[in-house]
């Protein structure tokens, strides 16, 4: 449309008394997406005319040229044409501006402008805060990145942390944040993408210093006198850097041939190239810095490794009053005896942890079993034992313990196992109605390993005081024996 005459009629004043046809541009504006060292060429004319006109170009609002007035220079690398185009060679990041062309006419008419826009494209370019790309904090202390991108058209900019994308709601170019944690520690890289040539990548290695971090994956470390024994450390995390150092009761570990120090990676062992019985004891690796220290413990010990039972659908072979328990333990020395622990089960499922099997409600009776150890040197040492006297469809639970010469092991997970239903015997159906007043009955008795009554044999434990319980235990059994059946908890 607006390259024809685009007239409009304007009622000049009454002297002239008539009707003149308005000259409009014949240019159109134009804005120019161009790239660095290009030339460019603003058009600036109008429909034919009989006129001369006088044309002046305004970079912005600045002049930069008058066709009237030749004293007026054009800035370098700007030209205007006998036709009023504007010609910039050479473009640079600076002649991004709107240009305005003004035609003044000869009276009575106003001037007239039009105005076009050079946009010179840039690809992105990166100024990171802090400008040498690494910032050190102590733990708590703020960090505060950023990544000034500039270019045309202006950049959006993305976060990567560790090269994974940050999930931030928008392209902001600073990031602050409290050091809560270490691991808010890292390589924080900034994309920035403006369509022009490739995506620029700048990093900002974020450093946060705490107080070391250190573990074990084993800190109860069986062995026997003659072996070769190692207790390992990982120290996980030191910024400023740790020193290191073994203790055994508090004072530093001597070392000398048989017991050397070795450190790889972020691994420090301690290693006893054949361990004699004074060896044997309490171990502690320590790390410290400035900003604080961290320990983990060691046991060097004997006694046996803690058991596990077996689960195996054969081998636990179940009747109505017996069940066959199988569980193995390592120990480098022949094992003396174990004893089993055993105890019907109320039902509570929600106790997993093994460690509170003490403290569980209501309270029952735990009995133990002596089984005399087998004559093997290990170090791999199973047992089989068939618990008999056990009452029929009843859950009941079970630990067991090592002894070798060096003495006891800790108690093993609590395995949890059911008897078969009995013959002949009433099972009672899911009505729950009368179980709770019975269970509340139940006068609760402490009860740990160390208080638990010794039976000699199993089969008190059926005369004894978990008798009183059983019709009420069988019913909750019952309830839970399809879903329960045998499971070990760990
Ligand atoms: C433009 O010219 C300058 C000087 O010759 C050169 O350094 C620059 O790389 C050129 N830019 C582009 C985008 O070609
Ligand atoms: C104006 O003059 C320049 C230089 O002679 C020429 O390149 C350009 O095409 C002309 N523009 C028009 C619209 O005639
Ligand atoms: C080793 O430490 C445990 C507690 O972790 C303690 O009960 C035991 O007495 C210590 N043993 C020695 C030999 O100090
Ligand atoms: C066993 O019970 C006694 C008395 O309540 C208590 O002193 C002891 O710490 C308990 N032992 C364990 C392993 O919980």
């Amino acid at each position: 449309m607006s390259t024809n005459a685009f007239c409009v009629y304007v009622l000049m004043t009454i002297s002239l008394n008539n009707i003149i046809c308005e000259e409009e541009f014949k240019s159109i504006p134009v804005t120019v997406k161009t790239y660095e060292n290009d030339t460019v060429l603003l058009p600036c004319y109008l429909q034919e005319s009989e006129y001369k006109y006088r044309v002046r170009w305004y970079k912005d609002e600045t002049l930069l040229g008058d066709s009237h007035d030749s004293h007026h220079l054009l800035p370098p690398r700007v030209r205007m044409h006998a036709n009023f185009s504007l010609q910039i060679d050479n473009l640079m990041s600076q002649d991004t501006a709107d240009y305005t062309c003004e035609v003044i006419r000869p009276e009575p008419w106003s001037p007239i402008r039009q105005t076009h826009s050079i946009e010179v494209q840039y690809s992105p370019k990166i100024r990171t805060v802090p400008e040498d790309g690494f910032l050190e904090v102590r733990k708590g202390e703020y960090v505060d990145i950023g990544c000034e991108a500039n270019g045309t058209p202006h950049p959006i900019v993305n976060w990567r942390k560790n090269g994974e994308a940050m999930a931030l709601l928008d392209h902001r170019p600073r990031i602050k944040f409290r050091a809560e944690h270490r691991l808010l520690a890292g390589v924080y890289e900034c994309v920035a993408i403006n369509g022009v040539g490739d995506p620029v990548i700048a990093a900002i290695r974020v450093v946060i210093h705490d107080a070391p971090v250190v573990s074990a994956e084993r800190s109860f470390v069986h062995t026997a006198v003659g072996l070769r024994a190692a207790l390992a450390a990982k120290l996980e995390f030191a910024v400023p850097p740790a020193r290191t150092a073994w203790y055994r009761d508090g004072r530093p570990v001597k070392t000398d041939d048989r017991i050397v120090i070795m450190v790889q990676d972020n691994i420090h062992q301690l290693i006893f190239r054949t361990v004699r019985k004074t060896d044997l004891g309490n171990y502690t690796f320590r790390a410290e810095n400035k900003l604080g220290m961290a320990d983990v413990s060691f046991k060097l010990t004997g006694v046996p490794n803690v058991a596990s039972f077996k689960v195996d659908q054969t081998l636990n072979k179940a009747t109505a009053t017996s069940f066959n328990l199988i569980w193995e333990v390592d120990s480098y020395s022949t094992i003396i005896e174990y004893n089993l622990w055993l105890r019907p089960y109320y039902g509570r499922l929600s106790t997993v942890d093994p460690s509170s099997f003490t403290t569980e409600s209501p309270a029952n009776l735990w009995s133990k079993i002596v089984i005399p150890g087998d004559s093997s040197d290990g170090p791999i040492h199973s047992a089989i034992y068939t618990v008999r006297g056990l009452t029929p469809s009843t859950v009941y639970e079970a630990i067991v313990t090592s002894r070798n010469r060096f003495g006891w092991s800790k108690p093993s997970a609590i395995l949890h196992f059911a008897t078969e239903p009995g013959y002949g015997r009433k099972v009672p159906t899911s009505d729950y109605t009368d179980i709770t007043p019975i269970l509340e009955d139940t006068e609760p008795q402490p009860h740990n390993i160390s208080q638990a009554q010794t039976f000699e044999h199993f089969s008190e434990l059926s005369k004894g005081n978990a008798r009183e319980n059983s019709d009420t235990l069988t019913v909750i059994a019952v309830s839970v024996w399809s879903i329960l059946n045998i499971r070990l908890i760990f």
